[in-house]
This record gives C-alpha cells, structure tokens and sequence, in this order.
C-alpha cells in the first residue's frame, strides 16, 4: 500500500470504555466530528457506541446525515452553527441542535421537520465563540423551549477554552456555568448539564456534570500533548507507507526541492511515496523521524507533495520495507503527539490533515474488518427507512 492509516476500532472501543467509567455517573458523548479526528467518523461512532458512549456529537448537519445514512443510531448532537439548510439537514438527521437565541428556537419550533427535536440551550462563559454570554438571554432561550409544544429542552452545555493548560480558568467559568444550569435542572429534572472536553473530563473531575463530550481522549491521543498511556489510553491511528526507492548518495550530493539536505558522509537514502498531500506536513522537512527496519530513520531533504527521503544510514533495508510514519514498529513508537510538538501544534490537527487521498482501514486488534459489513454498517440502532432517520435522543 502506497500510504495507509489504520486505524484499530477496538483502541477506539477502549479509550471509549476508559472514558465511560471515569466519567460515570456521567454519560459519555463520543466527538466524531470532521471524519471523526481523521479516524473515520462511521467506524468510530460504532466502536464508541460499543465502548460506552451513549451520545455521539458531530460539528455539522452534513457531519449528522452521513452518520444516519450509516445506520448509526441513538443520541446525536450537532454542536455547530448552523444555516437555515443546515437546521432542516439537522433535523432531518433527528439530531439534537444547539441554540443561544429566541428567534432560533422560533425557527426550529415551526420547522416542517421540528416535531420532537431536542435542544441544547448554550451560555458562553469564556470561548468567546457560539452561545450567549448573557445569562438571562440563555434562560429566556431555555424557556422558549420549555414552551414549545413541540420541543424537547435536552441540555444545558458550555465549552472550555483552557481545560488542557489553564485549568484555574476553565474552573471560572465553571463557576459561571453552575448557577445557571443547576437552576434549570432544578425545573427540568432530567436536563442534561455538560461542558468538559477531554481535558476537563480527565483533569477537573467536578467539571463532569451529567455529561462529558470527548473527542481527543477517544481517539487515544492526550490533550495534554503528552504520553496518552498515563490516563490508560492507547492511540488508535497508524500512518504506515513503505521504502519504494533507494539509492546511495556520495558526500556532497542532496535530495529533494531546494537541496535542504546534502550528505556529509556516504548514506542510503529511502524514498517513501506520499507527502504533504496526505498530510504529512512540509515543515516537517528535516525535522522528524520515520520508523523502518525497527529503527528510527531522520527525515532528510523537502518534504514533496507526494514523496518524502529518509536518511536509512550504511546498511539500507531492502526495498518494499514497511515504513511506520505514526505507529510503533519493534521497540520503537513515533506518536503523533510528537509531530504536534515539532510542529508546534496540537496532536487534533495531525490526524485531521491526513488526507482523502490516503485510504483507511479499519481493524480490530489486527483482524481487518471486513468492508462490506463497515459500509453496510452493524444495524444495531433502531430501525432505519429512508437511510437518514436515525432515533431521535
Ligand atoms: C463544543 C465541543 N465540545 C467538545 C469537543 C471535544 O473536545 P476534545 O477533542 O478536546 O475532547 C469539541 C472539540 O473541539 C467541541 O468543539
């Protein structure tokens, strides 16, 4: 294979199930938004599903449909923004949306396809980006709902801006949050509070609530950037390509665009046929190691749209060698915790720029699940008709 992320449903089933007992008596939300982190948003809601989470929640209506169209049942939230096309795709997923004003609870109350939808009501207390940061406008929202016949008022939610690195903060605007939910709770016994991230769920235990929405954590990455196995995760996603090309370079002579990398001793260089175009980022030109023959091998020279050198040393593998971008490969373990901090970025954008181009295949402990089921989807949510109608939460 040219280029492969593998991902291991059952890592993801496990995060799912590590996630689900420290947060209980929490429920789980699994975040399968954008392909879920890269992973595969369709196989990873199943693995969540069957680790614990009893929500899933995605950014877009688009995000929802494709999930129904799946077969993927039960609870789903779309915490994003949304249009008025997006509202209608929303709820023709029978997803639950997520308002902050009176006028867009108006719209889902008289939306043709509105009967029954659940609502979120938001308060911004710190993110600065959706929700109302006026108290009163979300108990006025929250109310709207209440009034609406033919609205379910399902949660009370805000977000974290700094749960992974200014916990004091996040804690503030807990403290902002608590007021205002609990005094909705108190008329709407069964309203579901939530706001902790993977971080909060794993760092600010009172930031639990009744609900906590993981996305990072599922997917076995730390959102603390460093080794997820501290919090009993295990990353499910490995980029693997392999050596199509070596050749043997004199002092002085170079590889790729620009000649950023020019031998300063006799070496093999290895050829590895995918790039920037699948994701792997070109300012990790010169700066990161791949994994080949069990060993860690620098990545020398330009990284190219669709080709990267790695400097194999005196004694090159053969040709056709498994290359282990993000994986472990013998004793050996490149994270992709480690190209965010060479990066300077977060370890969500590395799984989410793998590119389309590079396929997925989904296993469970090894055993390649087979495609036709991961297509035709597991039809273990309620039944389906019209391939988009899914159970409303
Ligand atoms: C509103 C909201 N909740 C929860 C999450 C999940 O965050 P994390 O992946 O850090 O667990 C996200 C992701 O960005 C989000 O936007």
């Amino acid at each position: 294979m040219r280029a492969l992320a593998r991902v291991d449903v059952a890592a993801i089933e496990r995060n799912c199930a590590v996630l689900a007992r420290a947060a209980a008596p929490a429920q789980l939300c699994t975040v399968v938004k954008a392909d879920g982190y890269g992973h595969g948003a369709v196989a990873a809601a199943r693995a969540a599903q069957a680790g614990g989470a009893r929500w899933l929640a995605v950014a877009t209506a688009q995000e929802a449909l494709d999930l129904r169209a799946a077969a993927i049942g039960g609870p789903l939230l779309v915490m994003g923004a949304l249009t008025a096309s997006g509202l209608t795709d929303a709820l023709r997923a029978r997803a639950d949306v997520v308002a902050w004003r009176e006028g867009f609870v108006a719209a889902i109350a008289t939306h043709p396809y509105g009967e029954g939808a659940g609502v979120h009501v938001k308060l911004d207390t710190g993110m600065g980006r959706l929700g109302t940061r006026d108290v009163a406008e979300a108990a006025r929202t929250a109310a709207a709902v209440a009034a609406a016949p033919r609205l379910r008022l399902v949660g009370a939610m805000t977000h974290f801006a700094t749960a992974d690195d200014d916990p004091g903060f996040a804690r503030e605007q807990l403290a902002r949050f608590m007021p205002w939910a609990d005094e909705l709770r108190a008329t709407h016994g069964d309203l579901l509070r939530h706001a902790a991230n993977s971080a909060a769920a794993l760092g600010i235990p009172e930031s639990r609530l009744d609900m906590v929405r993981c996305g990072i954590a599922a997917y076995g990455m730390d959102p603390f950037g460093e080794d997820p196995a501290r919090h009993g995760l295990a990353p499910a996603l490995e980029l693997r390509s392999y050596v199509a090309e070596v050749k043997r370079l004199a002092p002085g002579e170079s590889v790729g665009y620009g000649r950023r990398f020019v031998a300063a001793a006799p070496t093999w260089i290895g050829t590895l046929p995918l790039g920037y175009a699948d994701g792997v980022r070109r300012a990790l030109s010169n700066d990161c190691d791949v994994l080949v023959g069990g060993r860690r091998a620098p990545l020398v020279g330009n990284v190219s749209m669709d080709n990267i050198t790695v400097d194999l040393g005196p004694e090159p593998p053969p040709r056709d060698a498994e290359a282990v971008l993000i994986g472990a490969q013998g004793d050996e373990r490149v994270l992709a915790e480690e190209w965010a901090r060479r990066l300077a970025t977060i370890p969500y954008e590395i799984t989410c720029a793998i590119s389309a181009r590079v396929p997925r295949e989904h296993h469970r402990d090894g055993v390649v699940e087979p495609l036709a089921a991961a297509a035709a989807g597991r039809r273990d949510g309620p039944g389906e008709d019209d391939g988009v109608a899914g159970a409303a939460s």
